[in-house]
């Protein structure tokens, strides 16, 4: 069936705003692996960074630019001719892109932080758009604050940069300090005030930092908003930024009052958020809309009783419309290749042959030491990252006893230069003696900031994730394993960490 509602593009910014938040961010691998799902879930622009910001930042975007195909790549920069440059080499690869400036225009942000008068700003933002138009004709520029800017001067910056070939303008609620009705009236305001207005693309990009990001877009979009700016699982600075999942189901839920629609395989979100959460270690919370654990669960009688009769009566959606198919079929070491395929496509995972070997391989070990595989079993085994465990140390052998007092373990690391060491430890438990044995042996001692354990399904087997942050010289890192052991999967996880910090020294040295 055709929709005659208004096309409303989904500016995904998961890579950019997204990995600014603490303990979000990514490797480069990583990265591209969100991007591809990106590419798949049916986003318009993918924002794949900020290039100018370091030589990792510039290498992902040209990555991404250069193997994800589909939707317009994206990069940010200031209203300079070297940030603008170094975006658009980063982005040449992508047959469609887009440069995106941005300077501030609220009066706080421009008496104290940039110390620019209100001419200057209409200056040097006229000026990054036509630096920018220079290597591309997808122009998108954004007057940062732009909520808690004077009305009057923050149209005549919209008209100036129209003027200068901005092919898109976002309105960006950076501090999330606006409120729905006040909103609409600026879109609305904008829309009547500036000559030029229909020239340009208008788009909508909220913070969360009063819980109204979801709202606001919305309410952006009932004013002519024609593009959301969003990210997976609404992560981002501070309290996140408007949730792609969430807006996306809003707009397709109430389509006809709306009258907008977007191009979202509603199917793969939940697939997405699982695999953003998995990648940055954000958990999502049970109750999150959308992609919750219980987001479709109905535990009250009341409620139960209803949706027997009619699942209409308590449910807006459907579990499988967000790609949320839970089984209550278990799999086990008896089930086959074509057994494993289903399921892990009912669970709205689309991978090639060679990925998929991995997963039954590791499956296959799974199911020798776990009676039953439940979704949450396989979800880990399909989301856990190519080259997680190759090094370049390898774990070759973890014992360990503990009593009440203290603990001891033995660790067997083997480094891919050929090295084989062995080291013993007393620590405060077996956790503990693992970690400073891994530390003897490699001389890298990080320091731990947070250690999280979850259990992935049910039974008393559940595989067990752990999940480990440090610091090491100013940076933060993160790892992760799933095992049915969980000292195993702990001492895997530093480990994990510890690989992250030699390879990331080895690039910086490069
Ligand atoms: O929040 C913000 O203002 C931004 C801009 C760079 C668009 O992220
Ligand atoms: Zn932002």
């Amino acid at each position: 069936m055709t929709s005659n509602a208004d096309r409303v593009m989904i500016f995904d910014t998961t890579l950019r705003d997204g990995e600014q938040a603490p303990g979000c961010s990514m490797t480069q691998p990583e990265k591209l692996r969100v991007a591809k799902a990106l590419a798949d879930l049916g986003v318009d622009v993918i924002e794949a960074g900020f290039p100018a910001a370091s030589p990792g930042d510039w290498d992902s975007v040209h990555s991404v630019a250069r193997e994800v195909e589909g939707p317009i790549i994206c990069g940010l920069a200031r209203c300079t001719r070297d940030d603008i440059e170094k975006a658009a080499r980063a982005l040449r690869p992508a047959p469609k892109h887009r440069i995106h400036v941005f300077l501030a225009t609220s009066a706080i942000h421009r008496q104290y932080k940039l110390g620019m008068a209100k001419e200057e700003i209409i200056r040097s933002a006229v000026e990054g758009v036509r630096i920018a138009r220079e290597y591309c004709e997808d122009v998108e520029f954004s007057p940062e604050d732009a909520s808690r800017t004077e009305l009057e001067f923050l149209a005549q910056v919209v008209e100036a940069v129209i003027d200068a070939g901005a092919t898109t303008v976002n309105i960006p609620d950076t501090v999330g300090y606006t409120v729905p009705h006040e909103f609409a009236e600026l879109f609305r305001y904008l829309r009547k005030n500036v000559s030029n207005i229909d020239r340009a693309r208008l788009s909508v990009h909220c913070h969360d930092d009063l819980g109204m990001a979801v709202a606001n877009s919305l309410m952006a979009v009932v004013a002519g908003a024609r593009q959301i700016e969003c990210t997976i699982n609404g992560i981002g600075e501070r309290a996140g930024n408007c949730s792609l999942e969430e807006v996306v189901m809003a707009l397709r839920t109430r389509e006809t009052f709306f009258n907008a629609r977007t191009n979202i395989q509603s199917h793969k979100l939940y697939p997405a958020s699982r695999l953003v959460s998995s990648i940055t270690g954000m958990p999502i919370p049970r109750n999150k809309a959308i992609v919750g654990e219980n987001a479709f669960a109905h535990e009250s009688g009341i409620h139960q009783h209803g949706m027997l009769k009619h699942a209409s009566t308590y449910e807006i959606m459907r579990p499988q419309d967000v790609g949320l198919s839970r089984s209550a079929l278990v799999l086990g070491k008896h089930s086959g290749r074509h057994a494993l395929r289903e399921r892990v496509k009912e669970l709205g995972f689309d991978i090639d042959e060679a990925e998929f070997a991995r997963v039954f391989e590791e499956f296959k070990a799974l199911a020798d030491k776990k009676k039953e595989l439940f979704d949450g079993d396989i979800e880990a085994l399909v989301l856990k990252a190519e080259g997680h465990d190759q090094g370049p140390w390898s774990l070759e052998g973890l014992s360990t006893s503990s009593g009440l007092q203290s603990a001891t373990a033995t660790v067997t690391l083997r480094h891919q230069d050929g090295r084989c060491l062995e080291r013993r430890s007393i620590g405060d438990g077996p956790v503990d003696a693992a970690f400073k044995a891994i530390e003897d042996i490699t001389g890298v001692k990080p320091s731990l900031q947070k250690f999280e354990l979850r259990s992935l399904s049910e039974g008393e087997d559940a595989q067990g994730e752990a999940i480990v942050y440090v610091n090491f010289q100013d940076r933060s890192y993160r790892g992760s394993s799933a095992t049915t052991d969980i000292v195993e999967s702990a001492t895997r996880a530093f480990l994990e960490v510890i690989n992250r910090i030699e390879l990331s020294q080895r690039a910086q040295a490069a």
